[in-house]
């Protein structure tokens, strides 16, 4: 056990992918979720996104774990959804106690050939989404003296992406967050990290894989070279990064950047 029973953790993009492996995981420690996904297809990137039954059946499987789940459909880039969102933790739950930024989009294009648009949605729900959910969670985090964020970045946090210059200016973006967050929430005893997956075996890199007329293989191996003798690491080893980060185990750990690469930026 991670000495983490009765936390609140407040997760986007938890329909889903790495944030519902994140959220079964901490429901199994004893913490209780707040599920915020946009829970409907969006325009760009044009793939399947979360959807409110994959909610509805998480909010299930949290409760049969002995903990609460409350969802809410919302967009990170809507100040409004995540009022709504932290109102209603704040009203049927104890506090916040974990926020993991996990909200995010990814989709292909060179540098020349990206519209206007894609650039905004990908910064704006990568990047500034992130902030937008954080900046009503802090405050709360700061009365209580104490807190931990999680910012899921990647590896493109950490090196170039061919042909995923907006994705990977979105992910470098993160560790801006965190570094500076860290800094700034250090004297509140408020935690701040990033983690860094290689591809992750999700819905993520299914859409991507349709949209590019490829397969998922294919398109986990455009990453380029895990050292591993894997095309992917699964959600669950997401999961289980994000559970030490959150728990006291991590109690001096913070802005900080956690690889989960099977070895690729070794190269
Ligand atoms: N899959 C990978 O290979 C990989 C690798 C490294 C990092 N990541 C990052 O990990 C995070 C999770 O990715 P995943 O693989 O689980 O993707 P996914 O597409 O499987 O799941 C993402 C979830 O985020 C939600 N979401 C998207 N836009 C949103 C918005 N505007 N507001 C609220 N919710 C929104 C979706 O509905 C979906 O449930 C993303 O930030 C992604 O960039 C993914």
């Amino acid at each position: 056990m991670a000495d983490l029973k009765d936390k609140v953790a407040l997760i986007t993009g938890a329909a889903h992918g790495q944030g519902r492996a994140v959220a079964l995981a901490l429901a199994a420690e004893g913490v209780h979720i707040v599920a915020f996904d946009v829970a409907k297809t969006l325009t760009y990137p044009g793939y399947e996104l979360g959807s409110n039954q994959e909610l509805q059946t998480l909010k299930t499987e949290c409760e049969t774990r002995g903990v609460q789940c409350l969802t809410v459909p919302g967009d990170v880039r809507n100040d409004e959804d995540i009022r709504r969102a932290v109102e209603a933790a704040q009203s049927q739950l104890p506090t916040i106690d974990i926020l993991f930024n996990n909200a995010g989009i990814c989709a292909y294009g060179l540098a020349h050939e990206l519209t206007e648009d894609a650039w905004d949605a990908m910064l704006d729900i990568n990047l500034k989404g992130a902030w937008l959910v954080a900046r009503r969670i802090i405050p709360v985090m700061m009365a209580q003296k104490s807190g931990v964020i999680i910012n899921n970045s990647s590896v493109a946090g950490l090196r170039g992406m061919n042909r995923l210059s907006h994705y990977a200016a979105s992910k470098w973006g993160l560790v801006g967050l965190t570094k500076s967050w860290a800094l700034e929430l250090a004297p509140y005893n408020i935690r701040v990290n990033s983690i860094h997956p290689t591809g992750v075996n999700t819905p993520m890199n299914d859409g991507l894989a349709a949209l590019e007329g490829a397969t998922p293989q294919e398109i986990a191996e455009r990453s380029a070279g895990n050292l591993l003798p894997v095309p992917w690491v699964e959600p669950e080893d997401v999961a289980a990064m994000v559970v030490f980060l959150a728990s006291d185990k991590a109690r001096y750990v913070t802005g900080s950047q956690f690889v989960l690469d099977a070895g690729l930026l070794t190269r």
